[in-house]
């Protein structure tokens, strides 16, 4: 099975029209084997050139279609300024904003429902990891969106996002990662498994231009979401140019 590459930046709250401009002229010299989907601030949206070759995507959604949900944007609004994918359920928002694994599924059903593909964010901490609860926490991560909705997958992205790796410039090993994707690969597989193999499992966590060709080598590893390394453009050319 083969599954189109896609490497995503999530900019977090950084970024502005500077960024834009060096990162759009970045990517324009270069040839790309994969998918580039950029997820900036939302405010920064509607400001990037159109072009065939680059997707957006907002950094989150809100669940409900319309109303009084001040704050709030909805996938329909985010579709306007120009997203076409959504990254729901990221560590911070799970963290900060403490969103539960239910608002997170309707979260997923909410973007689908208005024609953007969720990135659903998933992983484990540091201290999950120490206890040798991976795969008890993903597996249940995973349940609270697909179990009762195997349908969705085949709309949907994985990033799987070590809590650990994220920021700390201490990526999962490439044999750690892939480990970890074949798990969600696997387990997605229960749910339907001719979408399991289609789905795109991305890796997040401390990706940059000198570890993402080892960590691309991986079967199960379709991707990268990227941070902190996304808000440097020639790094993240870089990242794009290292998948095959
Ligand atoms: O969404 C991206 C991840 O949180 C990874 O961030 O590459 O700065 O570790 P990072």
């Amino acid at each position: 099975m083969s599954r189109k590459a896609l490497i995503a930046a999530n900019w977090k709250m950084n970024g502005a029209k500077a960024l834009i401009d060096s990162v759009s002229g970045a990517l324009a010299k270069i040839q790309v084997d994969a998918e580039v989907l950029i997820c900036p601030p939302a405010t920064l949206l509607p400001l990037f050139p159109q072009t065939a070759t680059l997707a957006l995507g907002a950094q989150d959604i809100s669940a409900e279609v319309s109303g009084a949900y001040t704050g709030q944007l909805s996938a329909a609004l985010l579709k306007e300024a120009g997203a076409s994918y959504a990254l729901v359920g990221h560590s911070e928002r799970r963290q900060y904003q403490f969103e539960s694994d239910e608002l997170i599924a309707a979260k997923v059903k909410a973007a689908i429902a208005a024609g953007l593909t969720p990135v659903l964010c998933i992983g484990e901490s540091l201290t999950e990891r120490q206890q040798e609860k991976t795969q008890q926490v993903i597996a249940k991560q995973l349940a609270a969106v697909y179990a009762s909705h195997p349908k969705l997958l085949l709309k949907s992205v994985i990033a799987y996002e070590p809590i650990w790796a994220i920021g700390t410039g201490e990526s999962a090993t490439p044999e750690q990662a892939q480990q970890t994707h074949a798990f969600i690969r696997n387990t997605l597989a229960s749910y339907d498994k001719d979408a399991a193999q289609q789905v795109r499992i991305l890796y997040g966590g401390s990706v940059n231009a000198e570890n993402c060709a080892a960590l691309f080598t991986q079967p199960d590893i379709d991707g990268a979401l990227v941070g902190g390394a996304s808000l440097k453009p020639e790094e993240f050319a870089q990242i794009c140019l290292s998948i095959k």
